[in-house]
This record gives structure tokens, C-alpha cells and sequence, in this order.
């Protein structure tokens, strides 16, 4: 609609020296009429079904340019065989300029319902569109938009930088999602209106990678740069470790208007958090986030707290940054296990909120896996958009809204727990959850076996635990009896109501829990 695609295509086509197709035209040239007239004899469905008849042709070869209708990508059939086929662009510009440019034209059978109806189908569209491998500003030139296209997908030039909002009132802030971002930290830091010192809070594993970077970018921003590192490991996630950080603080003679810099996974995110939310009652914290987990769940909403000997997290506070900086570049020395671990938080996303993201995440495991940086930009950003949007609606956990966040999570703590933390990393744990959490709602008839299939196939094929180890049934359910997610006495479970909604309900009975276990060890 409007966005150029078919002279920028053109224009594409020629640059690399391949032929352009028009799936339009393809469409109509296999119907013997027009789309006007298409859309009159069958209806929308009719051209829907002719469209995917020409997907599939023109899938069938690679090496060529492909303008596809503003709705192709709507259906996951034609998706799913365009990603596999090739590399997708979003030719993105504002509904305004589509509009326009749309009426401009002419000749568009959806134009018809006006404005309105046409706001909402871009909304929707944009929610796919999103997901696209190449991402470019079609309000340029359309040579211009052509040239951009061709430089990123020879590597020539990198993805800009995504921005995703983090709505908190007068704390709103910023997460930035890219590749190569740490040395501009320090320019982000003063665009927040950040001053003073940075002290870098890091553990000797992050900070043998990163620190440098990080630090010669605050340095040339014009900050007095100061560092500590704080043992690496959950087990180093307790007040000595703040306590060496207010030290270190009180030595480099940090004040009110300074700030920390948490550079590490969420056990760094969390401590350097803590002691930024306490030292001299509060100072501002920077997250940069080096896990996968962190970067899609730790870093955003401002939970941060330390452990005690009796339990995690049980000390903390809600101090939100200042400033998200996520580097997708820093997961390339990430642990294998740790990256998949990350991946069990992003599919549970998908699984509570967003379909299309469960789709982006079927499509392109094997390029995030491989660690590919644009796609591990797009997985990065989308998940974070949905942790703002869930914590924006209850900020400090008060309104349950935020409890859908803790999708698997109710069985795979307790495993956790039964296996002493020692056997699985937190996110393999969630997504033996999901799978239990998955039964249980097919149980209530809320999700068909198709979808629970669905769900078990992509988290086996990041490489995820699907099935509980073997455990004592009784003693789990002692242990989610005990857990924080008992109200009235009654067990609270969040389930989906269909793959990408969740919802919180109080009504499984514990025999169901068993039955569900059983039922997943045979899996
Ligand atoms: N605050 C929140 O909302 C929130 C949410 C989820 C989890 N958490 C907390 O996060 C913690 C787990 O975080 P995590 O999974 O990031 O673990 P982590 O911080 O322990 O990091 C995992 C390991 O990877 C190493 N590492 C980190 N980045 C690296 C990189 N780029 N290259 C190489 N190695 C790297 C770390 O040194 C560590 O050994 C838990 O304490 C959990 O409670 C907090
Ligand atoms: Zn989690």
C-alpha cells in the first residue's frame, strides 16, 4: 500500500542483477482478470487463496526480487515460505505517507473502507512487519531505499539502533537494542541528561570482554570513570556484594547527582540495581545487559534485589533505570547454554502475548541460535516491547497484570527448588514449566493438543528441557503450596488461552498438577 515496493523492487532487481516479480501480477496473470475484479467475483478470500497459489510459485526460486501485497505476510503460510525462501523488507513509512501516496495511485479495492478501518489493518500489519530480516525508512528516495536495502544485506551496513519506550510515568526510559552499542553508552548516558562519575559494576568474566569499551565510551562522553567488580555467580548475588559496591562508591566519592553502571548478566543488573536503589537513599543506574535473559527480562521493569541465605530475591526494591543499552554483540561470547536458557524467557513472550513472535521465533531459530545480530536485535526488541507494555500496566506488581510474566514459572521454580538450583539454569526450568503450564490449559480445554505440540516442538528445538526430571510429585506440590503464588489457599496458575494470550486463574486442582507430570515425563 503506497510504500513504493514495486519501484524501489525494480530499482532492487537491477542493483543485484536479478529478475523483479510482482506477486500482483503473478496473481492475476494465473486468474486471467484483474484484482478489482478478483476481489469482485470471490471476494477477499478468493484472492487470499490465489495469493497463496502464487507464493508458493514463485518461492520455488531464489535469486529474485519479490514485491509482495501489503496482506501476503498476514497469513503464516505465505510467511513462513517467504522466510524460508529468502530474506524479508519492510519498506516502512508513517500511515500518513501510505495513505497518500495509496490515494495518489488509486486503483486499491481495501482503500475503499477509509481511514479508520485502514488504521487498524496497518496497526496489525506492523506487528508483522516488524519482524521483517531488513527493516529500511521508505520515505527516502526510492534509489536511496534501494542503495540502503543493498548495503545491509551484504553486511556493508548495520541495522540502526531499535528504541524501544519504557512507559513509567516521570522514570520512563529508554531500552536501545543493537549491535556495536556499548561505546556509545556514554553519548546515550548524556542524552538522558546523565553528569558526574560512572561507577561500572561488573565480575571479572563480563569485564575481561567489555569493560574497556564501555568505559572508553563514558570516558570520551566526559565522565570520571571508576570500576568494581563484584564474584561472578547467583551465589555472589547478596549483600557483601552490594556492600562492596557502596564501598567502592564511598572511595571513588560518588554523590547524589553520579551514577552506577551495571554492566553483566541480571545478577550484576540485579546487585549493581540494589545498591544504586539504596546508596545515599538512591542513585541512577544505567543497565547493559550481557545475557540473553537479561537483556529480554533483568534489565527492564526495575525489580532489583539480592539473595539471603533463606531464599532469592528476598531483599530488594523497584528502582527503574535511566537507560537500557542492549548490545547483541556482547552475546557472541555468551555460553551456549546460557543463550537458550535466555531464548525459554523470549518464547515464554510469544507464548503469552504475541503469536507473530512465536512465528519470527519458528522461522529463525537456527539464525539466533547461530547468533546472528540483526536477528538477535529483532527477538531482543520485541521482547522487551511486551515486558514495557506488561509492566507499564502495573508498574509495582500490585494489579496482577504482571503475573502473566510468570508463565512457567510457577512449576519451574519449584523445580528449581526440588533440584537445589544446581541441575537446571533458570530458563531450562521455565520451560519444563511451559510445557506443564501447556498441559494444564489443554486440560481446561483452553488450548487444543495442536498448540501444546507447537510449543513442545520449538522449545525442543532451541535445545530446551521439555520433560521434569524425576521427582517426588508430593513434594513439589508442598513446594508450590509454600510459594508466593498461594492466595486463599488456593494455587494460581498462569495459562494460555491459545498460543500468544495468557491468562491467571485460581481453579487447578492440585490432582491435576500430578496427573500433568506424569503425563509430561511420558512425553
Ligand atoms: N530483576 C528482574 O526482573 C529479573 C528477571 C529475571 C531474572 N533476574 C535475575 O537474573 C539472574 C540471572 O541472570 P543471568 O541469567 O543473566 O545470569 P548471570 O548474571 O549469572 O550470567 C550468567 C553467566 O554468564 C556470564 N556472562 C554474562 N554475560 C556474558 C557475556 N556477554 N559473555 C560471556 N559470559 C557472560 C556471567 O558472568 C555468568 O557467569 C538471577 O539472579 C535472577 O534472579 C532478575
Ligand atoms: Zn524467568
Amino acid at each position: 500500500m503506497g510504500a513504493g515496493k514495486t519501484t524501489v523492487g525494480r530499482l532492487l532487481a537491477a542493483r543485484l542483477g536479478w529478475p523483479f516479480v510482482d506477486l500482483d501480477a503473478v496473481v492475476e496473470k494465473a486468474a486471467g482478470m484483474t484484482i478489482p475484479a478478483i476481489f469482485e467475483r470471490e471476494g477477499e478470500d478468493g484472492f487470499r487463496r490465489r495469493e497463496t497459489e502464487a507464493v508458493r510459485a514463485v518461492t520455488a526460486h531464489a535469486g529474485q526480487v519479490i514485491a509482495t501485497g501489503g496482506g501476503t505476510v498476514m497469513r503464516r503460510e505465505n510467511l513462513a515460505l517467504l522466510r524460508a525462501t529468502g530474506t524479508l523488507v519492510w519498506l516502512r513509512a508513517p500511515l500518513e505517507v501510505l495513505l497518500a501516496r495509496a490515494r495518489a495511485e488509486g486503483g486499491r479495492p481495501l482503500l475503499a473502507e477509509g481511514d479508520d478501518a485502514a488504521a487498524k489493518r496497518y496497526a496489525a500489519r506492523v506487528s508483522v512487519y516488524a519482524l521483517a530480516d531488513v527493516v529500511v525508512d521508505a520515505t527516502q528516495a526510492p534509489d536511496a531505499v534501494a542503495a540502503e536495502i543493498e548495503a545491509r544485506l551484504s553486511g556493508a551496513q548495520l541495522e540502526p539502533p531499535e528504541m524501544v519506550p519504557v512507559p513509567a510515568g516521570s522514570r520512563s526510559y529508554a531500552v536501545h537494542v543493537g549491535a556495536e552499542l556499548l561505546a556509545s553508552s556514554g553519548r546515550l548516558a548524556r542524552e538522558v541528561g546523565l553528569g558526574g562519575k560512572a561507577l561500572v559494576v561488573t565480575n571479572p568474566t563480563v569485564g575481561a570482554h567489555y569493560a574497556t569499551p564501555l568505559m572508553n565510551g563514558l570516558a570520551a562522553a566526559g565522565f570520571s570513570v571508576h570500576r568494581v567488580d563484584i564474584p561472578d555467580g547467583e551465589e555472589h548475588k547478596t549483600l557483601a556484594s552490594a556492600e562492596r559496591i557502596y564501598r567502592a562508591a564511598v572511595a571513588a566519592r560518588l554523590e547524589r547527582r553520579d551514577f552506577f553502571v551495571a554492566l553483566g548478566g541480571g545478577v550484576v543488573g540485579d546487585a549493581a540495581g540494589f545498591a544504586a536503589a539504596t546508596y545515599l537513599r538512591g542513585v541512577d543506574v544505567v543497565q547493559v545487559p550481557t545475557t540473553l535473559l537479561a537483556q529480554v527480562d533483568a534489565s527492564v521493569g526495575g525489580k532489583v534485589g539480592v539473595n539471603l541465605a533463606e531464599g532469592k530475591n528476598l531483599v530488594g526494591a523497584f528502582h527503574q533505570p535511566r537507560l537500557v543499552v542492549a548490545d547483541v554483540a556482547v552475546l557472541a561470547t555468551l555460553p551456549q547454554r546460557e543463550l537458550v536458557a535466555g531464548l525459554a524467557e523470549v518464547i515464554k513472550y510469544g507464548a503469552i502475548a504475541d503469536p507473530h513472535l512465536l512465528a519470527f521465533l519458528e522461522d529463525r531459530l537456527d539464525d539466533i541460535v547461530q547468533r546472528r545480530l540483526p536477528v538477535l536485535a529483532r527477538v531482543v526488541a520485541r521482547s522487551c516491547e511486551i515486558k514495557a507494555r506488561v509492566v507499564a500496566a502495573d508498574e509495582r506488581e500490585t494489579r496482577g497484570v504482571r503475573e502473566v510474566l510468570n508463565f512457567g514459572h510457577t512449576i519451574g521454580h519449584a523445580i528449581e527448588a526440588l533440584t537445589g538450583y544446581r541441575r537446571y539454569l533458570h530458563g531450562e526450568a521455565v520451560a519444563i514449566g511451559m510445557v506443564s503450564a501447556a498441559l494444564l490449559a489443554q486440560r481446561m480445554g483452553r488450548l487444543a493438543g495442536t498448540e501444546v505440540e507447537r510449543l513442545i516442538r520449538l522449545l525442543r528445538r532451541a535445545g530446551l528441557p521439555t520433560t521434569p526430571p524425576p521427582l517426588d510429585e508430593t513434594a513439589l506440590l508442598a513446594v508450590l503450596q509454600r510459594d508466593k503464588k498461594v492466595r486463599d489457599g488456593r494455587l494460581r496458575f498462569v495459562l494460555l488461552d491459545g498460543l500468544g494470550q495468557a491468562f491467571v486463574t485460581g481453579e487447578v486442582p492440585s490432582q491435576w498438577i500430578k496427573d500433568v507430570l506424569l503425563e509430561q515425563r511420558a512425553l
